[in-house]
């Protein structure tokens, strides 16, 4: 893997390479780390130089794209092992977030497909892979409009609204746009006046690292809060609403996201303020009827006893470090897709609008990926 330096893109696919801009280091160095094969996007994604539930599918998507074409010269035999051997790697690197499996089983219709050539079936694999990006930029669109629609709704089209929002769920996240951000960069066009809160997101701080940085280069008002202040300003009616992803959504709503997110809705609750998931269907698991089949990543112990390299807990202490929480569906107000919104109970409505057509306001741009 190689760092450079070029313009600000998530993810792209460039001369049959993959480019990713390095989230570790940001928002001090904006530096790109560029994969050559699957391996090194297994590791980009295990390493987070790449994160968020869409952005790690369209990544895992494109590290396979580029083990077909190293193995495109073998015979049909050597070639489906090879990939499978991909696939097998891929998967192994983060267990929450559902986009990932969704990305790779998209992947393996193509390549498990009888009667195909595997050169022939390297080329259909890129162009699925560019296509998966290009549509999580237009679903990340829809996701917006519809979140902006629905945010009017619950406050009555307020001309001074404070959203609070939880981790990174935007372009950095996905494949542009975001989803969470996406609602707020909607919502902010049609609502100038509006202000945003973000939690800073012990202990990979997304938030104070991400989220910030992207809604300070938009000019989006935003307030930087450490995570246990939520609830002061929650208890003081100064937050209107709360927008936050997800990384794996259970058929009955139970929604899975980053650590800190299972509080807040309990918060949220409590103040009666609205709590909302936006997400794209690809994070919608139909297999799990509930959210206590999720799968919750336990990341490294220095993430949480080092800050920026240092230590700050004491020597020798016990620590726990799981990534993600479940938010019960009974604390969610909404679950805003690319195809529309889903309302309580979701084991009705979730399969509805997922199964439902694709809006035309989620046209693809092409050429974006
Ligand atoms: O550990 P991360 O940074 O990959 O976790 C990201 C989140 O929890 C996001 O909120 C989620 O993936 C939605 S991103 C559109």
């Amino acid at each position: 893997m190689t760092g450079v330096r070029t313009g600000v893109r998530t993810i792209e696919w460039r001369d049959s390479t993959v480019v990713l801009i390095d989230q570790r280091v940001l928002p001090h160095d904006e530096k790109y780390v560029i994969c050559r094969n699957w391996e090194e996007v297994a590791e980009s994604i295990r390493t987070m130089v790449v994160r968020g539930a869409p952005a790690i599918g369209v990544a895992a998507a494109m590290g396979l794209a580029l083990a077909a074409r190293e193995s495109s010269a073998l015979g049909a035999e050597a070639f489906r092992s090879s990939l499978q051997r991909a696939t097998k790697g891929l998967f192994a690197t983060r267990p929450t977030a559902v986009n990932l499996r969704w990305a790779l089983d998209e992947m393996e219709r193509i390549w498990a497909r009888n009667g195909l050539e595997p050169g022939e079936t390297a080329e259909l694999m890129e162009r699925r892979a560019l296509e998966i990006c290009e549509e999580d930029l237009a679903a990340c669109r829809a996701i917006g409009e519809n979140g902006a629609d629905l945010l009017a709704e619950l406050t009555q089209g307020r001309p001074d609204l404070t959203l609070l929002t939880h981790c990174n769920a935007g372009a950095l996240a996905t494949a542009g746009y975001g989803t969470a951000l996406g609602v707020v960069r909607s919502v902010f066009a049609r609502v100038p006046g509006l202000r945003v809160f973000v939690d800073e997101t012990r202990p990979f701080l997304q938030g104070a690292r991400l989220t910030a940085w992207e809604l300070v280069q938009e000019k989006i008002p935003v307030e930087l809060i450490t995570d246990n202040m939520a609830g002061h300003f929650l208890s003081r009616g100064e937050i209107d609403v709360i927008v936050v992803g997800a990384d794996r959504i259970a058929a009955n709503g139970d929604t899975a996201n980053k650590i800190g997110t299972y509080p807040l809705s309990v918060l949220a609750r409590e103040h009666a303020v609205p709590f909302v998931v936006a997400a794209p269907i690809s994070t919608v698991d139909f297999s799990l009827a509930d959210g206590s089949g999720i799968p919750i990543e336990e990341r490294p112990a220095e993430e949480v006893t080092h800050m920026g390299g240092v230590r700050v807990a004491a020597a020798g202490v016990g620590v726990r470090n799981p990534a993600f929480d479940v938010t019960p569906a009974a604390n969610i107000t909404a679950i805003v897709t690319e195809k529309g919104t889903a309302r309580p109970p979701y084991e009705d409505s979730l399969r509805p609008v997922a199964e439902g057509p694709y809006p035309s306001k989620a046209r693809l741009t092409g050429g974006a990926c």
